[in-house]
């Protein structure tokens, strides 16, 4: 463990700035490691304390006209039994969450052209009647789509900028327009949405350099939230033999995500729970503030396969909150009571 690399991680936890060629160090060297997993935890403790938030997710269609190369979802995988849940079903889903407790619903798809903008819209408003806040995580859309679920009571937004390496996403995000959805995260911001945002870790042939300019990135468009998880290669897929990321790298980046922004919202991911076991307590150790629980029943949720192992995660809806809500309190943390809106402070 070098003086040096050492002082980097004092420097972001006292400015919450680093260089690009500063990350890149912290992240090539794992030495480093534990002082970097307590220096995230010191801040997220001083910035969004000991409350977790807790978003439940609901996976309401697997349908989608992307072809992303990482994911099972994509539209050329013909092994998907694909499904779209009725209106009706998804309402009564998010009606069983705000039940339990949950504040947030979050309505997550593929690229699912069958839910029209009344449609969603309709969807949208029935839910906000139940006093949740609602996120949606449904993909590019036009400006005006995004405007009309915001005035239906959307309230965030997920959109994962996957890589900012150009090339990479141009590879992998094949009928995809990078910019394109750069325009979205800008249009989503400009409407008032808080923006979520993030990347895989670990697509073959990006680099430290790359993963740097992501978080630089992040913070550059103004997110409010950022998910990341390791990619994790799925056997129906274009990259069905990549290696896939590791989990510590994973980790790694959302600890300096956290000294960097240091009052956002930041999910420990279902994907760092497939990789290791525990990985989601790990990481609200290590920086992390929010867990979004499945509230989408074994059936559908089994069909959700982004990549493999995602579907072993599937207990049912009650036990789910039951046993996060215990773990969360094992680990000496809360589970929030409040919306968890991003509380600005930097
Ligand atoms: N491994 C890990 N994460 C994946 N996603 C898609 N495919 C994979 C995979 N193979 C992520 C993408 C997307 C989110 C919903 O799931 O980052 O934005
Ligand atoms: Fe579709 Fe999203 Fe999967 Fe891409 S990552 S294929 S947009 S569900």
């Amino acid at each position: 463990m070098t003086n040096a690399i050492v002082g980097f991680i004092t420097k972001a936890e006292t400015t919450h700035q680093l260089t690009k060629p500063e990350i890149v160090q912290l992240l090539s060297d794992d030495t480093i490691n534990d002082a970097l997993f307590a220096a995230a935890d010191r801040v997220r403790k001083k910035y969004v304390g000991d409350a977790v938030q807790l978003r439940a997710l609901i996976e309401f269609s697997n349908y989608c006209r992307q072809n992303c190369c990482y994911c099972g979802l994509r539209r050329d995988n013909d092994k998907v039994d694909r499904y779209r849940l009725e209106p009706e079903t998804i309402v009564e889903f998010a009606k069983n969450a705000a039940g339990m407790g949950y504040k947030t619903v979050v309505l997550q798809s593929g690229e699912d052209m069958s839910f029209t903008v009344d449609k969603m819209v309709s969807i949208i408003s029935k839910i906000k009647k139940l006093g949740v806040a609602i996120t949606l995580s449904i993909g590019e859309k036009s400006y005006d789509e995004y405007k009309a679920y915001r005035e239906a009571g959307a309230d965030r937004y997920l959109l994962r900028i996957e890589t900012t390496n150009r090339e990479l996403y141009k590879k992998y995000d094949p009928d995809m327009d990078f910019d394109n959805r750069v325009r979205c995260l800008k249009d989503l911001k400009s409407l008032g949405y808080e923006l979520g945002t993030g990347s895989l870790i670990g697509l073959p042939g990006q680099t430290f350099e790359d993963m740097a300019g992501d978080i630089l990135f992040f913070g550059e468009i103004g997110a409010d939230m950022i998910g990341m998880g390791p990619f994790i290669a799925n056997p129906d897929t274009p990259l069905a033999a990549a290696e896939g990321g590791t989990y510590t790298t994973a980790i790694k980046m959302l600890a300096i995500v956290r000294l960097l922004m240091p009052d956002i919202n930041i999910p420990a991911t279902t994907a760092m729970e497939t990789l290791t076991p525990e990985g989601r307590l790990v990481a609200l150790k290590s920086g992390a503030n929010v867990v979004m629980p499945n509230v989408t029943d074994a059936d559908h949720r089994s069909k959700y396969n982004l990549y493999p192992g995602k579907a072993r995660l599937a207990d049912s809806p009650f036990r789910s909150i039951a046993s996060v809500r215990e773990k969360i309190e094992s680990i000496g943390r809360f589970v929030s009571e409040d919306f968890g809106y991003r509380i600005k402070t930097k």
